[in-house]
Parts: C-alpha cells; structure tokens; sequence
C-alpha cells in the first residue's frame, strides 16, 4: 500500500482546530501547531475512496448501523488486541467524550465520587465536575521518567467509597500502555470496592513496537461486566472530524441505561460519513496502521535523540499514542513564563502541560503525527530558543 506519510499537505483554510486557530490560541500564525490530537497525515486510500464513492451517491440521509459494520468492529477487536466480544454488546456514538459522559449520567449519582488519574486529558475533568459528582484524583506517580499508578493511594480512595474508576489507557498525556499487572491490580481493586470502570481506550490501536494493549475488560468475565470500554477508529486513521465512535459492554442493563441517556440527549443517529469510513479504516486500512506505527517510531526517537543532550528537556518515553510529554521543569521557569516561552521564543504551539491538571505545571505536550520534517522542524526551533536563552 502506497505509503505517502511524508508529504506535507496544507491544512490552513479546512476549518482546522489545529491549524486554523492558531493566531487565536497562540497569538500568532508563525507558530508550528504540535497541538491537538489529530493527524498531519492523509487516511488510509480505501477509507478516502469509500468516502468519496459514498460522496458521488449524493444523498446523504438518515443511516443506520448494521451487522457489517459490527462484524468490521469485533473482527478489528479480535485481530488486533485479542478481543473477543459479540456484536450485540456494541453501542454506537460521535464520541469517546460523549459515551463518557452518557455513562457517568446512566451509571452515577449526583454527590456520586469518581476517580482520575491526573495528569490526564483535560475534559476528564468536565466529565466529573458539570454533572455534579465529586473529583477523586489519584495522581500517577512520576519516577525517573516513568509514570506508574499509586496503589495504595487508589485502593485508600476506593475505601471512601468510589462509584466510577475513568481509565485512560493507553495514556494521555503519559504514554503509559498500562501492562496486564497493573490493569489486573486495578480490576482487582474495582472489583473488591465495588466500583465501575469507564475505560477510555481510543489510543489503543498506536502502540509502539515492545508494548502490547490490553483491553481491561478482556482481563476476565467478572470485569468485564463491570466495564464500559469506549473506542473508536478516528485516533488511528485520522477520522476526528467524523465524529464517530463505539462502547463496548456485555451488561444489557448498563447498556441500556447508556442508550436511554443518548436517546434524552436527542443523539440517535450516526454521521453517514462517519460510518463509511469505520467500516473501510477496520476491513481495509491495517497495513497503512502498521506504517503510520512505523513512522510514529521514527518520530518519537528522533524526538527521544533530539533532546538527549541537552539537560532542560527530559522526554518521558511514550509507549503508546503520538503524544510526546515534555518534562521541561529543569528550564527552571514559572509555568507561564515556560508556555510563552514556548509560544513566543520557539515559537511552537504545544498543549500547555497545565491544562492536563496541576501536576503537568513545568510540562509541554508535543503531537508528533505529521511528516518527519515538521517534527524535525518543531525539535530545531525549541533546540534553538532553548540556546539563545543560556
Ligand atoms: C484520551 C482521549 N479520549 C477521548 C478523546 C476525544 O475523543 P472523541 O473525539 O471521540 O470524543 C481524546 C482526544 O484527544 C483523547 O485523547
């Protein structure tokens, strides 16, 4: 299959969040975005041909989910993480973030707490604080330059009673694919103090080579009846803007309670586009995933090498997403003073590590999915703001 990864193609002028907005967001359009999770890479050729056939057509009416587009779904699962679910317990939705919130409204209480692993993806935050349930932080633990759970701080907040467990693996903004050790250690932990997990698993298909995903609910039947696992297509392929996603539940009465919260929200439909282009990423765009993990490799040690040398910057090795967290406290800078440095001297526009939650103040958050030279050309500007300034 034609790999074309490393043409630049434009994306000012296609609405883009990330490429769009940048005189808004960062004060200036000088500033290369390395921001916000999408891809500066074309999808995979059949998902283009399958959306521009479907295009041609004409009609873009109501559309519905079938058995062929479950069976491109749980065949995906299966061959790709070993997964096997049966079709009956997938429910479809425009997003990872909207499944989570239908669940945290379908499966909790106002008062009810819920518990994050922080730093972690800022709307986790909202999923919690604007239906009224109470934040439990469970902060990751930093050592060297490896992020692991701490336990005993879990375990002690599910004493206090915690009705929701929100997982984000693989992790963002971290790069921990947590191990079947640790997921075992908290299904274990959720299941002895009774608590739900939501696992937000929509980085699960870019993993690098040596680390492997592991679907929680697939650790054993009793967790997964206690699971909500959300996925989707559009981080592999590049498919964000299409709005579409699925969660996975064996449990008829969680689902179903899910399903009425999207129904009371008036969300009944999929996006026909959306729809398409799952169906031909999961049937026809696998080898074009392997490449993409190939690339993203290259990036992520040409960031890894880049920064070696120089003792500002510490790169915590990502083993999963092409999301790069940037451990920038060694710059000896007050937080604001480290993003405007970023912003006006490097003049890059990454996510500001704050945003994740108050223990990624020092922290810069790098997208790596684009051509190899725009990573490069991203490395050479902060390598050069970060000499002007000694
Ligand atoms: C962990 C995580 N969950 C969810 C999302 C967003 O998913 P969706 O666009 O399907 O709501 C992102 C996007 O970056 C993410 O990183």
């Amino acid at each position: 299959m034609e790999n074309t990864f490393e043409e630049t193609i434009q994306r000012t002028g296609t609405r883009s969040v990330k490429w769009d907005l940048l005189s808004s967001i960062y004060g200036s359009n000088d500033v290369l975005p390395m921001w916000v999770a999408d891809m500066d890479l074309a999808v995979p050729e059949p998902v283009k041909e399958a959306l521009v056939e479907r295009a041609q057509h004409g009609i873009f009416g109501y559309t519905f989910t079938d058995q062929l587009i479950n069976k491109s779904v749980t065949e995906w699962l299966k061959k790709r993480h070993q997964w096997d679910i049966k079709q009956s317990w997938i429910l479809y939705s425009p997003g990872v973030i909207s499944s989570l919130h239908m669940a945290v409204q379908a499966l909790t209480e106002p008062g009810d707490r819920i518990m994050i692993q922080t730093p972690v993806y800022p709307p986790f935050y909202d999923l919690v604080n604007l239906h009224d349930r109470k934040l439990v932080k469970n902060p990751l633990r930093l050592q060297d330059d490896r992020y692991t759970m701490d336990f005993d701080h879990f375990e002690s907040e599910l004493q206090k009673g915690v009705k929701a467990f929100i997982l984000c693996n693989p992790h963002n903004p971290v790069g921990r694919v947590w191990t079947k050790d640790e997921l075992e250690k908290v299904a274990e932990l959720c299941l002895k103090h009774d608590a739900l997990i939501f696992s937000d698993e929509i980085h699960a298909d870019l993993i690098y080579p040596g680390h492997k995903h592991i679907p929680i609910a697939s650790l054993s039947e009793e967790i997964n009846q206690q699971t909500i696992t959300c996925m989707s297509p559009t981080k592999s392929f590049n498919l964000a803007g299409l709005q579409v996603s699925y969660l996975v539940t064996p449990d008829n009465k969680k689902r179903d309670a899910i399903n009425h919260q999207f129904k009371k929200q008036g969300v009944h439909i999929l996006n026909t586009m959306g729809i398409t282009a799952v169906e031909a990423a999961y049937n026809e765009g696998e080898q074009w995933l392997d490449n993409l993990i190939q690339l993203l490799d290259k990036n992520k040690k040409l960031v890894e090498s880049s920064f070696k040398d120089i003792p500002e910057i510490q790169v915590i090795p990502a083993e999963g997403t092409y999301l790069i967290w940037l451990d920038c406290r060694s710059m000896q800078m007050e937080h604001g003073a480290l993003k405007k440095f970023m912003q006006e001297q490097a003049k890059v526009g990454l996510n500001d590590g704050v945003s994740f939650g108050e223990e990624g103040s020092g922290f810069m958050r790098m997208n790596i999915a684009c051509p190899t030279v725009t990573v490069k050309e991203g490395i050479d500007r902060i390598l050069l703001a970060v000499k002007k300034r000694q």
